[in-house]
């Protein structure tokens, strides 16, 4: 099992629509995390245009912590996503929820990881960074933290100080391979060289700039004639993969023998 947490400094790079996108097409079954502390699923309200009726999500697991319930409320909080293999955990309902998820955020990495037992893999939507109630602990505690951007100098100069926020951060864990950039749109201007060198944290993924693609994923638009050979939907296999290297890598080198902790693969 993986957790792999998505979060963003600024402009709304795309980190609902790639987490999304990324647990659609995961390998093995995903559950998506919306833990964006902004409040209202951006992914019932988006993919699924309010056409849902799901009313659990994280704020019932902020109630099943408290009476000590949380590894076994978990899975009845979620709902399949039809059409993948993918689970969502819906977010809270309003931005005022947002403080009593504060104490969620640490025994929740702990029930994400004991997932492994049921095999699935973890994509977290962590929303922008430093907001209220941000689930940083779980930004913390992912195998592979990703900052998303655009590769435009706007996007690149707002995510500067967060990049060094988070890079001395995960320095001083002894973390620093944990922590990658997810480069929404590259080469608008700068490509995946330039970005990784201004924001000194590697490159770990891009995805292609493709708005009619993102459409179906952000605002449930219907899927063109051949989506998946779509430049966003090929571009998000390529980032499985690269992500997969990563968390690969990251193993071996904690001296995990591949496979092990997958026993469903
Ligand atoms: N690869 C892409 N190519 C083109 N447009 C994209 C891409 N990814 C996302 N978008 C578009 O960018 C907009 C913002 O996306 P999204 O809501 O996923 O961003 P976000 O980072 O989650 O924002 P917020 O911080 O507000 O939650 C949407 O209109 C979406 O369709
Ligand atoms: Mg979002």
């Amino acid at each position: 099992m993986s957790l792999i947490v998505l979060t963003s400094a600024n402009g709304s790079p795309g980190v609902t629509t790639t987490a999304l996108g990324l647990a659609l097409a995961w390998p093995r079954p995903a559950l998506l995390v919306e833990a964006d502390p902004t409040g209202a699923s951006g992914i019932l309200a988006g993919y699924f245009r309010g056409e849902v009726n799901h009313t659990a999500g994280l704020i019932d697991l902020a109630m099943s912590h408290r009476q000590g319930t949380l590894a076994e409320d978990l899975p009845k909080v979620t709902m399949a996503i039809p059409g993948s293999a993918a689970q969502l955990l819906p977010g809270t309902r309003a931005h005022s929820q947002s403080r009593s998820l504060l104490p969620l955020w640490e025994p929740l990495a702990g029930a994400l990881r004991a997932l492994e037992r049921t095999g699935q893999d973890v994509i977290v939507d962590a929303g922008r960074l430093g907001l209220n109630g941000a689930p940083e602990p779980l930004v913390h505690a992912a195998d592979l933290a990703l900052l998303v951007t655009r590769s435009t100098l706007p996007a690149l100069a707002g995510a500067k100080s967060w990049a060094d926020t988070l890079r001395a951060e995960f320095e001083r864990t002894g973390a620093s391979a944990n922590l990658g950039l997810l480069v929404v749109g590259q080469g608008q201007p700068y490509g995946p060289r330039e970005v990784s060198k201004v924001l000194q944290i590697p490159v770990t993924a891009t995805l292609a700039w493709d708005p009619v693609s993102a459409e179906v994923l952000s605002r449930g638009a219907s899927q063109p004639r051949k989506f998946e050979s779509a430049s966003l939907p090929r571009s998000l296999r390529a980032a499985i993969s690269e992500i997969q290297s990563v968390l690969h890598a990251n193993r071996a080198e904690l001296g995990v023998t591949p496979g092990e902790g997958d026993h469903h693969v």
